[in-house]
Formats: structure tokens, sequence, C-alpha cells
């Protein structure tokens, strides 16, 4: 007998063949759903940034923002939102980005970083790392410094972190293939 404790990677729902056949889906919401799975995730992110200098964290849509917040949250930093074309209502900076078909573009609010803050990017997943890479390049714009980027999971086939050289990058879950 005796309580197991479950690991993160124990919440996470691989779905195979979605959304096209060889894909395996790395299911977030089965960790979101339930109550300890939440906790872990967000404990096991923010951890990745214990004894850290950091003065934003800054969270890409639409996933980035489940995770990116209750961590600024708790260490009691802002939260900068990276939007989708289109959505930010004051003056932006944008970036394009290269998804499976064609691409994609996406802003930040043009004084959401003074120059010298020091950044933690976080994201959900790191796949291609196009998404983040354009976060890093507006960041890096308006003059702030990525001092570490934190994902909950990666897939690590898909060699994302070539992309990130030179930036301490940082995930919970590793999956070997793509
Ligand atoms: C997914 C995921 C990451 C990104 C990873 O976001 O949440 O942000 O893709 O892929 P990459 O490393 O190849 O860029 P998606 O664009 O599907 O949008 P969502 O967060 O709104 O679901
Ligand atoms: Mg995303």
């Amino acid at each position: 007998g005796g309580m197991v404790m479950k690991r993160l990677e124990d919440y996470v729902r691989s779905i195979p063949d979605f959304p096209e056949e060889g894909i395996i889906f790395r299911d977030i919401t089965s960790v979101l759903q339930d109550a300890d799975g939440l906790a872990l995730a967000i404990d096991s992110m923010q951890k990745c940034l214990e004894e850290m200098d950091v003065d934003v964290i800054v969270g890409t849509e639409s996933r980035g923002f489940i995770f990116g917040v209750p961590i600024a949250y708790n260490l009691h930093k802002p939260f900068v939102p990276v939007r989708k074309k289109g959505k930010l209502p004051c003056e932006t900076i944008s970036e394009e980005y290269d998804l499976e078909y064609g691409s994609s573009v996406i802003e930040m609010h043009k004084d959401s970083i003074k120059p010298g803050q020091k950044v933690a990017i976080v994201d959900d997943l790191i796949a291609t790392g196009g998404t983040v890479e354009a976060a890093v390049k507006m960041v890096e714009k308006l003059g702030g410094e990525v001092v570490k980027i934190v994902f909950l999971m990666e897939l690590a086939g898909l060699h994302g972190r070539d992309r990130l050289k030179g930036y301490q990058v940082e995930s919970v879950i590793r999956y070997e293939g793509k």
C-alpha cells in the first residue's frame, strides 16, 4: 500500500494521430483539469526560475498564458502577453514565424518591456522553436534581456533548442520524439 506520488508526465495525455496522422499530440488539458497536476506543473516550471533575478514574465498566446500568469503572480512580477496579430490595441512590434504550412505573426506592445529589464519567457511546449524564437526577437528589439526560457514540455526530436542557442532553456518534460 501507501500513496504513490504521480509524476507530471503521468498527467499528460498523449493522443496518437492528432491533429494529423503520425503526430502524437501531448495534451495539457489533462494536466490542468487535475488540481494536483495543475499545481505540479506550475510549481515545476516556477522552480526553473528559482534564485533568478527576473523582472518580467512573458508568455505566448494562448497556452503560454495558462502557465505564465500564475508564475508571475506567485513571484509578484508583471506579466506581458505575446499576442497573435491584431489583438493588441496600442503601438506594437511584430514578428513573423514559420508554421508547418505558411506562417503566422505575433505582436507585443511597444511599452510592455523597458530597456534593460530581465525577461523570462514561458510557454507550454517547444516543438520547432519558431514561436518562442519570434518572442525572443521582439523582447530584444524592445531592449529586454532574455535570461531564461521555460517550457513544460519539449519535443526533442524537432530540435527546437537549436534555434535558441546561447539562451538558458529548460523544459520540465522531455519527449525524445516529435
Ligand atoms: C503551440 C504551443 C507552442 C507552439 C510550439 O501553440 O502552445 O506555443 O505551438 O510550437 P513551435 O515550437 O513549433 O513554435 P499554437 O500556435 O498551437 O497556439 P496555442 O498556444 O494558442 O494553442
Ligand atoms: Mg502556443
